[in-house]
C-alpha cells in the first residue's frame, strides 16, 4: 500500500511524475483562461472555455459533480471568497475574479487558481489581490523538509494582517493526489513550530483567501458560494506544491505570465500605488 507519515501520503517517484503531468496541464489551462477574461464575458463563458480546454488536453474537470458541485470551474467574483458557481453574470470593468481550475488526468489531481483584474482595477481591488498573491508566495517559501505546517500559516497571516487584511479560516489548503482533497489540512493562519513536519514526497495545495474586511463569511442559498460577511472584496491564489529533498517544487508553476493578473510586479515597492 501507500506510505503515509502522520496520515499524509508520501508519493513515489512514479506518483510524483503523474502529479507533475496533471499540474502542468492545469497550469496551462489557467494561462489560457487568463487570455479570455475581459469585460462583457460571463462566468458561464469561462466555464465552457475551461471544459473545452481541459478536454482538449485529455483531462477531466474535477469539480464537475464533486460533492454535487454543478459546474467544471469555480468562478468567484469580488466579495465571493470561493466556490462561486458559473452562471449568466456578466463581468464588468473593475471586477476581480478568481478562477479555480482542477484537472483530473491519469488518476491524479492538479489544482491551481488565480485572481484576475477585469478592465481597470480600483485601489482596493489591487490591494487585496496583490496581498493575496504575495501571501501565496510567502507560504510557498516556507516549504522544505523539516519545516512545520504552522510555519506556512504563520507567514501568510503575518503578512496579510500586517497589511490590514484578514485571512479566511473556514477553508484550507489540502493534500492532493488520487484524491482531490486529502490530508494534511493546510491552514492559512497559524503558529511557527506547530503542526506536522513536512517530508519529501508530500504534495498539497496552498490557497490563501484574503479579505479586505472581516474574515467571517456566509454561504449563499445555493449551498456553495462563500461570501464575505461584510461584503468586502476577497482574493485568492492557489498552487499545488511538492516537498522535495531540499525544498519544494511548485507543480502548477506557469511557463508564461498570467494575462490580467500579473500587472503590478512592483506593487509593494512603492508607498502609494494608484491604478493606471
Ligand atoms: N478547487 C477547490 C480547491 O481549491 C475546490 C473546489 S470544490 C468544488 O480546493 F466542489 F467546488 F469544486
Ligand atoms: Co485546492
Ligand atoms: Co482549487
Amino acid at each position: 500500500m501507500h506510505l503515509r507519515v502522520n496520515s499524509v501520503e508520501i508519493k513515489t517517484t512514479e506518483q510524483i511524475q503523474r502529479m507533475r503531468d496533471v499540474c502542468r496541464l492545469a497550469a496551462d489551462t489557467l494561462c489560457r483562461v487568463a487570455e479570455i477574461v475581459s469585460p462583457g464575458i460571463t462566468t458561464n463563458d469561462i466555464d465552457r472555455f475551461v471544459v473545452a480546454e481541459t478536454q482538449r488536453l485529455g483531462a477531466r474537470p474535477a469539480p464537475l459533480n464533486y460533492k454535487g458541485f454543478p459546474k467544471a470551474t469555480c468562478t468567484s467574483v469580488n466579495e465571493v471568497i470561493c466556490h462561486g458557481i458559473p452562471g449568466p453574470r456578466v463581468l464588468k470593468s473593475g471586477d476581480i475574479i478568481n478562477v479555480d481550475i482542477t484537472h483530473l488526468y491519469k488518476g491524479y489531481h492538479g489544482d491551481t487558481s488565480a485572481t484576475f483584474y477585469v478592465g481597470q482595477p480600483s485601489a482596493s481591488a489591487m490591494k487585496v489581490t496583490e496581498v493575496s498573491r504575495r501571501c501565496l508566495a510567502l507560504g510557498i517559501a516556507e516549504v522544505r523538509p523539516g519545516a512545520r505546517l504552522g510555519d506556512i500559516g504563520a507567514a501568510i497571516q503575518q503578512f496579510a494582517e500586517g497589511h490590514g487584511c484578514s485571512v479566511v479560516r473556514d477553508f484550507v489548503g489540502h493534500g492532493i493526489g488520487t484524491r482531490f482533497h486529502a490530508e494534511p489540512k493546510v491552514s492559512h493562519v497559524g503558529m511557527r513550530g506547530r503542526g506536522i513536519r513536512l517530508k519529501p514526497g508530500m504534495t498539497f495545495t496552498i490557497e490563501p483567501m484574503i479579505n479586505l474586511g472581516t474574515h467571517e463569511l456566509t454561504i449563499l442559498d445555493d449551498d456553495w458560494t462563500a461570501v464575505t460577511l461584510d461584503g468586502s472584496l476577497s482574493a485568492q491564489f492557489e498552487h499545488t506544491i511538492l516537498v522535495t529533498a531540499d525544498g519544494h517544487e511548485v507543480l502548477t508553476a506557469r511557463d508564461r505570465p498570467l494575462a490580467h493578473s500579473e500587472l503590478y510586479p512592483d506593487y509593494f515597492e512603492h508607498a502609494q500605488v494608484s491604478p493606471p
